[in-house]
């Protein structure tokens, strides 16, 4: 995988497995998102991760299953990284990156803004900076949607009985009139650094929207629903699928103050308002 890996913008799968890796990547999705939307039992058994709202469900971990029972048959040699369980070490030249349940507190409170995120991506997930994805699909089962893209193949999204459409970014250049999706972590000393971002950016931007899934707020960046995403300390499965969404929808996805996403932040604009976002962020940190 390293070697493959080495040059993470041009190296890696070529156009035909590009094809097979993003048809996968929505086979599963759709596959996963059918199980904790048609079976989610009426109470829910719950657990806590890293604080105590930072919730995971029985089917979290039941979608997680699912997607690896699947990947081991399918892709055997390719590692996995997901949210619910440890690592799964391989030869493959991808590496799976997986978030069952992308929204699990809206999941939890019975709301539609939760999806199932899978992306194909290269390099090492678990070290920031050092993967992007190639291949990935966002599937939000309550609304029948799926987002899917494959480097150099643009991103569509699919609905139930659908067509499909081509996803674009918005034509907002200025951050005056940005719509900026976000969101906030589980713990506490985060949220304190997120909330002053918030300070700071509230004022210059037209308005904030949290709709409590990363992986479909990068999608609505990719639909041009909004017009950026700016959030601090998201993990790498939570946005794995949705930044290459954005960039194939003609986007642009960075860190504040690194070229890719880290703990940081992960910044999502069209071109035209990346650089005047990113200032007014980084102006809002100071
Ligand atoms: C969370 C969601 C949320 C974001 C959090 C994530 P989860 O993922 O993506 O929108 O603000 O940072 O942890 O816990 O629902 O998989």
């Amino acid at each position: 995988m390293r070697d493959v890996a080495e040059n993470l913008e041009t190296g890696g799968p070529g156009p035909a497995e590009l094809v097979a890796l993003e048809a996968l990547a929505m086979d599963l999705a759709l596959g996963a998102g059918r199980l904790v939307h048609e079976e989610r039992p009426v109470d829910l058994a719950l657990g806590t991760k890293s604080s105590a709202t930072d919730v995971v469900t029985e089917m979290d971990a039941l979608a997680e299953q699912y997607l690896r029972d699947r990947l081991a048959l399918e892709r055997p040699d390719d590692p996995v990284y997901g949210e619910e369980q440890a690592p799964r070490a391989g030869t493959g030249t991808v590496t799976w990156v997986l978030d069952p349940i992308d929204g699990t507190v809206n999941y939890l409170y019975g709301s539609d803004e939760y999806a199932v995120s899978v992306a194909a991506v290269l390099g090492d997930p678990d070290v920031p900076g050092a993967w992007v994805p190639v291949a990935g699909a966002v599937h939000q089962p309550a609304r029948s949607r799926t987002y899917h893209a494959r480097r150099g193949g643009g991103a569509r999204c699919v609905a139930a009985a659908g067509e499909g459409t081509e996803l674009r970014v918005s034509a907002c250049t200025d951050v005056g009139l940005a719509l900026l999706g976000t969101g906030f972590g589980y713990r506490a000393e985060v949220r304190r650094e997120q909330a002053r971002a918030l300070v700071g950016l509230l004022p210059r931007v037209r308005d904030i929207r949290r709709g409590g899934s990363a992986a479909l707020d990068l999608c609505s960046v990719a639909a041009g629903r909004l017009d950026a995403y700016y959030e601090r300390g998201v993990n790498a499965w939570d946005i794995a699928a949705g930044w290459l969404v954005v960039t194939e929808a003609g986007g642009l996805v960075t860190g504040v103050g690194a070229d890719r996403p880290d703990p940081a932040g992960t910044l999502a604009a069209p071109p035209a308002l990346h650089a005047g976002l990113r200032a007014a962020v980084t102006e809002s940190l100071d």
